[in-house]
């Protein structure tokens, strides 16, 4: 990813008359200006530092009633880039054809720079989607596979995507084979051996998690891309929850086709994402959405949707500038800090019947994790936070494999002390009381 420094150029915008700028969101304005200096320090000493992510806090208008646990679902958008929305929604309406056809439609390239500019790929490989599912169904529909093609993907990856891949059993008649996940697992070599040794000759395409979603786990994609490379075998990474979580580029990854969501952890307005796809390899995929022949290498050749709102997609600016402000690794430390909160307290307090379905390394863990609680069970625990203590969580049962049962904690930079203190208590209420 970018420096702070060099986001703000690649958007125009001086570092300091950014942060000025936020005359039409003070509150964007003071969260920025917490972290004006954080390269004096560490991203781990930043993490403890409660005055400054206080700023953070007071720049996302959310229901405070709630403790959300959840926002590995969709995140809160800031208030600041709510507002560019809402701003960009009300001039395209002023006048549609020329605001929003014309326009708008025009300024959406330099969000695909300043998208590209922060994984790291050339703008021509980037195409503007409404979330992760449509990038990758872009991938998992649009290359051509025959009857008797293998795909393989594991037992963790996401519903939709399973489903997608499945439609094409019943349409194509291609095989899905899908590997046994370990869980948590610290041994990369020994994933990729287990990836290997599920290939056939007519294995065709891979699809994987940079994070699984289900456990936090970090797959080791640049390595299963040049093991499934090395076979002739096309790698489709679902990236949902890595962008705007994890600090990587595309070079670090070497991968061909990458997907993901923007309303997670980047949080940008609802209903953004982006696909990238290799120059190279864009010919190959097919869009969705029709397009023309002469198209065929264009990357906006998977943007063909017809008339559709592009507030939101020009809002991911704002969103960018407030991720890069604070700074990728500092929102990383943050997640982690904020997890060991939770993991060391239900450690103290439930002992060894605290199950931890993730890794705390953060060689292999991202900043969220999933655990279970022997004698208790996930979903009544689950119902009895949000009824007795107004806690918002996530559950995973079957059909995911029992190892990586449980409830996934996901808070966001928003997230306060008191929240996690809060569910922490709910849990011991359930660990004193049983759940109901
Ligand atoms: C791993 C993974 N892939 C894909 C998706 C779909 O994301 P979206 O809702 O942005 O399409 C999700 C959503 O939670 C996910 O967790």
């Amino acid at each position: 990813m970018p420096s702070r420094r060099a986001l703000f150029s690649l958007l125009g915008l001086p570092l300091a008359a950014t942060v000025a700028a936020g005359c039409s969101s003070p509150r964007r304005a003071r969260a920025l200006e917490a972290f004006g200096d954080a390269h004096e320090s560490t991203p781990e000493a930043l993490a403890a530092d409660e005055s400054r992510w206080e700023q953070v806090q007071a720049a996302f208008d959310v229901d405070r009633s709630v403790v959300n646990l959840n926002n590995g679902g969709c995140s809160p958008t800031s208030s600041a880039a709510l507002d560019a929305q809402r701003r960009r929604l009300e001039f395209a309406n002023a006048l549609p054809m020329v605001n929003l056809w014309r326009i708008q439609h025009g300024e959406r390239e330099a969000v695909r720079r300043a998208l590209a500019e922060s994984l790291g790929c050339d703008p021509e490989e980037l195409a503007l989607t409404r979330n992760a599912s449509e990038s990758l169904e872009t991938c998992l529909l649009g290359l051509d596979l025959a009857r008797g093609d293998e795909v393989l993907t594991t037992d963790q990856d996401y519903p939709r995507m399973v489903t997608t891949l499945e439609q094409r059993v019943r349409r194509d008649g291609i095989v899905l084979r899908r590997v046994e996940l370990p869980t948590p697992c610290e041994d990369n070599e020994a994933l990729v051996a287990l990836f290997e040794s599920q290939l056939s000759a007519r294995t065709r395409l891979i699809l994987i998690c940079h994070v699984v979603n289900v456990t936090g786990q970090i797959l080791p994609v640049r390595e299963l891309v040049a093991m499934a490379r090395r076979r002739g075998v096309a790698v489709v990474v679902d990236g949902a929850h890595a962008f705007g979580q994890l600090e990587f580029t595309r070079d670090e990854l070497d991968c061909d086709f990458y997907g993901a969501s923007l309303h997670k952890w980047l949080c940008a307005p609802h209903g953004t994402g982006l696909l990238y796809v290799r120059r190279e390899r864009i010919p190959e995929v097919w869009p969705l959405m029709a397009a023309r022949h002469e198209q065929r290498a264009d990357i906006r050749k998977f943007e063909e949707l017809g008339t559709q709102p592009y507030a939101a997609q020009l809002a991911i600016l704002e969103a960018l500038v407030f991720h890069h402000a604070i700074g990728a690794a500092n929102k990383l430390a943050r997640l982690r800090y904020l997890r060991q909160r939770w993991v060391d307290r239900l450690r103290a307090s439930a002992g060894e019947r605290l199950q931890l379905r993730t890794s705390l390394s953060p060689r292999f863990s991202a900043g969220f994790a999933t655990f279970h609680i022997d004698g208790l069970d996930d979903q009544a625990l689950l119902e009895s936070l949000w009824r007795r203590e107004r806690v918002l969580t996530t559950s995973f049962a079957a059909p995911f494999p029992e190892r990586a049962r449980g409830l996934r904690i996901t808070p966001n930079i928003y997230t306060t002390l008191n929240e996690i203190e809060r569910f922490c208590e709910g849990v011991e209420r359930a660990l004193r009381e049983g759940v109901r």
